[in-house]
């Protein structure tokens, strides 16, 4: 049986707390499988713009003809809504990180599970792999990895097997990764974290994600709504943050009376996956749905 390309988390909350408008102007920064665009443009939108970097995404193309596919990082929200002429959106949605197809696509080397070239990149055409990162960074710069984007206790000690190994031959696919770690095989959720801070990095996820949240605020209109899902703790605070403050510092600027002047209003504050979906889609166990709307 072929594998899903994707099963979407919290469908129904996210489309919910859209509140699609008719003829409204959407935008779905991560099309993946399309399962959210889908139900966003079956909810009325007027328009929809759904972006991925990753060309395998346009396999799951919709054809309706309020429907753009924009093959670009969502970094470049701004500069693509200009190119289009649109200068202000009814709602975003934004469901970051990786499809089921990165993870279940062997050759494509985001998982430990597979035997295959150590790449990680999103967009097949980037330059640089997590092959590239694992050999030429310091000791210093793969420990900082490890602890801020896979909140790996070891990130020091991993770090240090990693240059040891190098030294020896380089680290060119996923099993030399895992060998090179020294995790042992059955601890899978520390590798799961190892390859999952590489890939932050490979895809520079954090920097995109500032990018996007900051062209967000400004393309919104009033009473328009941002939705994002997060799924892991550093990307979830970030967003946290700058829903509260509208900035990326996480200033939250009040006026004379102690009134919050952030651009935003808190809808939803970080709902999780109910039982029974996290029962029957087990990877929206982590997934984490914040909702703000625009004053
Ligand atoms: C979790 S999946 C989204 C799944 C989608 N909501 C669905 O219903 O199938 C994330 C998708 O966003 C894409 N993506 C992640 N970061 C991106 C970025 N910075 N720019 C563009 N696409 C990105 C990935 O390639 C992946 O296909």
């Amino acid at each position: 049986m072929p594998t899903a390309y994707h099963i979407p988390a919290m469908l129904t909350e996210t489309i919910e707390g859209l509140n699609i408008k008719p003829e409204g102007v959407y935008v779905d920064v991560t099309f993946g499988g399309g399962g959210h665009s889908r139900a966003i443009l079956e909810a009325g939108a007027g328009h929809l713009y759904s972006f991925d970097q990753d060309k395998d995404a346009l396999q799951n193309a919709i054809d309706d003809e309020r429907w753009t596919f924009v093959h670009s990082n969502f970094r470049y929200l701004r500069n693509w809504m200009d190119y289009y002429g649109v200068d202000g959106i009814d709602g975003l949605l934004a469901d970051l990180g990786v499809s089921f197809h990165h993870f279940d696509c062997p050759e494509r080397g985001f998982s430990f599970r597979f035997s295959a070239p150590l790449d990680m990149r999103m967009n097949q055409t980037a330059k640089r792999t997590a092959a590239d990162i694992v050999n030429s960074y310091s000791e210093e710069e793969l420990a900082q990895i490890f602890w801020l984007y896979g909140e790996l206790k070891n990130g020091r000690g991993i770090a240090k097997n990693i240059c040891r190994a190098r030294a020896q031959k380089p680290i060119e696919r996923t099993e030399d990764l895992v060998e090179a770690s020294r995790i042992p095989a059955e601890m899978s959720k520390e590798l799961a974290r190892l390859f999952q801070a590489l890939r932050i990095e490979v895809n520079d996820e954090m920097g995109a994600l500032r990018e996007m949240l900051v062209a967000a605020r400004d393309l919104l209109k009033p009473g328009g709504r941002i939705a994002i899902l997060t799924y892991h703790s550093l990307e979830d605070r970030l967003v946290k943050n700058f829903l509260r403050s509208g900035n990326l510092e996480g200033n939250i600027e009040k006026d004379f009376y102690g009134n919050n002047l952030s651009p935003f209003e808190i809808l939803e504050k970080g709902r999780t996956a109910c039982a029974e979906e996290v029962e029957r889609n087990p990877r929206s166990r982590s997934a984490k749905l914040r909702i703000a709307e625009k004053r």
